[in-house]
C-alpha cells in the first residue's frame, strides 16, 4: 500500500484529534508511565508522520493528567511504517524534541517487529486495514512481551450525512464491502476491526476498554469532506451494482453540501492491557 500522503494525513489529523477518546488515551499513558524504574518504550505501528505521538503528547501535557513523567522526553518512541517518506517527515517534525527510533518495516513481517522492551504498542487509523491473521499474530507477540495495546480510530462501519440523500444507505453498504478488500495487509477487517481486536485480546487474557471516537465533521472540516466524498464515490464506482448516474448525482449533492452539511463517521478506540 502506498496511498497515504503527508497531505492526506495532515488533512485528517484535526478530525482525528477531536475524535480520539481523551480518557482512554490518558489511561494508556498512565499504564505506559506507571513503571517508574524504566524509560518506557512505546511502539507505534503504521505511524505515518507521528500522529499518535502528537496526540498522546497533547493528552500527556494536559493539566488534568497526574503523572510525574513528562509525556515527551522520558519516552522512547519506536515509529514503524513501510513508507520511508512518512518516517522521514516524523523525524523532521519530532527528532529534536522526542527520543525516536524509526523502523522501516512491513507490518506483515510481524515476527520481526521491534517489540523487545515495549510496554505499550499503539496504532491510529490502522486496524481496519489489517486482516484477522495480522491481529492474531500481533496478539501473540503482545502476550510474549506483556505489552499493552492502544488502538485508536478504528472505522466502525457507520456514516451519517446531513442533509440525507436517498442513495446514502446504498453507498455506505458498498463502501463497507470495499473496506473489507485487501489493502496490502490481507483481507481487511474493515468495520469489524474494533470487535475483532476486543475478541482476540480478551481471549488472550487482556482487560479491554472501548470508547466511541466518531469524526463529527461540520463546516470547519469542509476540506476533509471534499476529499472524503470523491474517495468514497471512487471506491464504490465499480463492482457494487450502483448506477453510474445515480452515484454521480449523489457525489454532486454531497459536494454541494460539503461546506454547510454535517457528516459523522463512526470509529472505536480500544485499550487492552495485560491482566495483572
Ligand atoms: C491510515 S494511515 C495512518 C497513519 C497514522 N497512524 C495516522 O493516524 O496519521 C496508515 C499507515 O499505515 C502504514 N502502512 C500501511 N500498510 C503498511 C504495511 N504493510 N507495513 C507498514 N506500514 C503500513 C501507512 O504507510 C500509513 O502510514
Amino acid at each position: 500500500m502506498s496511498g497515504f500522503s503527508v497531505a492526506w494525513l495532515d488533512l485528517r489529523e484535526r478530525a482525528d484529534n477531536a475524535a480520539r477518546d481523551k480518557a482512554l488515551a490518558a489511561q494508556a499513558l498512565s499504564w505506559l508511565t506507571a513503571d517508574e524504574a524504566a524509560m518506557p518504550i512505546i511502539v507505534d505501528l503504521g505511524s505515518g508522520t507521528g500522529s499518535t505521538l502528537r496526540a498522546l503528547s497533547l493528552v500527556g501535557a494536559s493539566p488534568a493528567r497526574d503523572s510525574p513523567r513528562s509525556p515527551d522526553g522520558d519516552l522512547v518512541w519506536r515509529l514503524v511504517d513501510h513508507n520511508p517518506a512518512l518516517l522521514n517527515e516524523a523525524l523532521r517534525r519530532h527528532g529534536k524534541t522526542h527520543v525516536i527510533e524509526d523502523h522501516e518495516a512491513d507490518l506483515l513481517d510481524l515476527a520481526t517487529l521491534p517489540l523487545t522492551g515495549a510496554r505499550l504498542v499503539t496504532a491510529s487509523a490502522l486496524f481496519d486495514l489489517v486482516s484477522l491473521s495480522v491481529v492474531d499474530a500481533l496478539t501473540a507477540r503482545l502476550v510474549q512481551h506483556r505489552a499493552g495495546l492502544y488502538a485508536a480510530l478504528n472505522y466502525d462501519g457507520t456514516t451519517t450525512w446531513t442533509p440525507p440523500h436517498p442513495l446514502d444507505g446504498h453507498v455506505l453498504a458498498a463502501f463497507n464491502q470495499d473496506q473489507r478488500k485487501d489493502k496490502g495487509l490481507g483481507l481487511a477487517l474493515g468495520p469489524d476491526a474494533g470487535d475483532y481486536l476486543q475478541m482476540a485480546l480478551t481471549r488472550a487474557g487482556y482487560t479491554i476498554w472501548v470508547a466511541d471516537s466518531p469524526w463529527t465533521l461540520g463546516p470547519a472540516d469542509a476540506a476533509l469532506v471534499r476529499e472524503l466524498i470523491p474517495g468514497i464515490a471512487n471506491a464504490v464506482a465499480e463492482g457494487y451494482g450502483l448506477d453510474t448516474h445515480a452515484l454521480q448525482e449523489w457525489k454532486d449533492f454531497r459536494m454541494a453540501h460539503a461546506a454547510t452539511g454535517r457528516c459523522v463517521v463512526g470509529h472505536q478506540d480500544v485499550l487492552a492491557l495485560p491482566t495483572t
